[in-house]
């Protein structure tokens, strides 16, 4: 019985709304845009595709928040997307505004909702949407950890020439170039990596993941949105099911790998309440040193924002 809202009817609003339609797992997404006819019209257009691929799923589109009312998860998607040349950083002055006016107009009609945040700069637009919130922690948190997961599992499947799904991987850090893909935690069936690619291919992949936004935006001129709206919708798949899925997720630590006041990606466990418990890993010296340069990283744009 979940109602989610999905902030934004771009490429990746309407993607993240679109797989979670086909999941038939909410009664109603509600699409909202500055642009609504936007918004009604990508709603309109997943609502029609319900009687052929067979979901029950209902979709409103609209930039009206009352008809955001009561929603129980939000994901916002406002703002605007990299062009080539572009940092994630360089969205920050516009898509901080728009994140938190966006989270205020939320929570003028829904009490206590879990915000999963998608805009970029992705840590400090988690860190925008909590301080605007108000709300725990637990319930506002940033998708970016099973993105860049997914492009890690891709790589490396290409590169062992076997199934996607059977390769899993932990990443943790900020969404950006400083991001830190964990071999050590990366399992093709169960059998370490390691034992299977050769450290120089290796190296490679964990070079084209740090970059895999970038090399989206230079083939299609904007950033990507098939894999990036599939990874929010898997996070309200979690939720909604109260599956304790355990994910990369952009969180707020208290102290966890000893870094304090800071939105970043580490494993959580996501259900019904959001994020249930942060995983703490057993890094190694060399993986906390790349985890803290990170957070280093991160906490300089979050300085920025604090001074805007
Ligand atoms: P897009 O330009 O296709 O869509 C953004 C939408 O936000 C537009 O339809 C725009 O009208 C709307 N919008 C702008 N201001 C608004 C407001 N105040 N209220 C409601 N809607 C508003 O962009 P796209 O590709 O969908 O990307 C959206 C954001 O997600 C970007 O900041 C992008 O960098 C980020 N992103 C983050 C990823 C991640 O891993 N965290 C992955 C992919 C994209
Ligand atoms: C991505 O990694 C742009 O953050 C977005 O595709």
């Amino acid at each position: 019985m979940s109602k989610v809202t999905v902030i934004g009817a771009g490429n990746v609003g309407a993607t993240v709304a679109n797989v979670l339609a086909h999941r038939d797992i909410v009664n109603e997404i509600v699409l909202v845009d500055i642009v609504g006819d936007l918004a009604r019209g990508k709603a309109l257009d997943t609502w029609q595709q319900a009687p052929i691929d067979s979901y029950s799923t209902k979709l409103i589109g609209t930039s009206d928040y009352k008809d955001t009312k009561n929603s129980d998860i939000v994901v916002i998607t406002a703002g605007i997307p990299r062009k080539p040349g572009m940092s994630r950083d360089d969205l920050i002055s516009t898509n901080a505004n728009i994140v938190t006016s966006v989270v205020k107009s939320v929570l003028e009609h829904s009490k206590n909702p879990i915000i999963i945040v998608v805009s970029n700069p992705l840590d400090v637009m988690t860190y925008a949407a909590f301080k605007a919130a108000g709300i725990k922690s637990s319930r506002v948190f940033g998708m970016a950890g099973i993105l860049d997961t997914a492009r890690y599992r891709a790589f490396l499947a290409t590169e062992l020439n076997v199934s996607p799904k059977d390769i899993q991987a932990v990443l943790m850090g900020g969404h950006g170039d400083t991001m830190v893909p964990l071999p050590r935690y990366t399992t093709v069936s169960g059998i370490p990596v390691t034992e299977l690619v050769k450290p120089k291919a290796l190296d490679a992949i964990i070079e084209r993941t740090k970059s895999g936004g970038g090399e989206l935006v230079k083939l299609m001129g904007t950033s990507a949105w098939y894999a990036p709206g599939a990874a929010a919708a898997q996070m309200v798949e979690a939720i909604v099911k109260n599956e304790n899925r355990i994910f990369p997720v952009c969180a707020q630590l208290t102290g966890q790998y000893g870094l304090n006041d800071i939105f970043v990606g580490v494993p959580a466990k996501l259900g019904k309440n959001g994020i249930e418990r942060i995983i703490e890993l057993k890094l190694n010296k060399e993986e906390k040193k790349l985890l803290h340069e990170s957070a280093a990283a991160v906490k300089e744009v979050m300085d920025v924002f604090d001074k805007m």
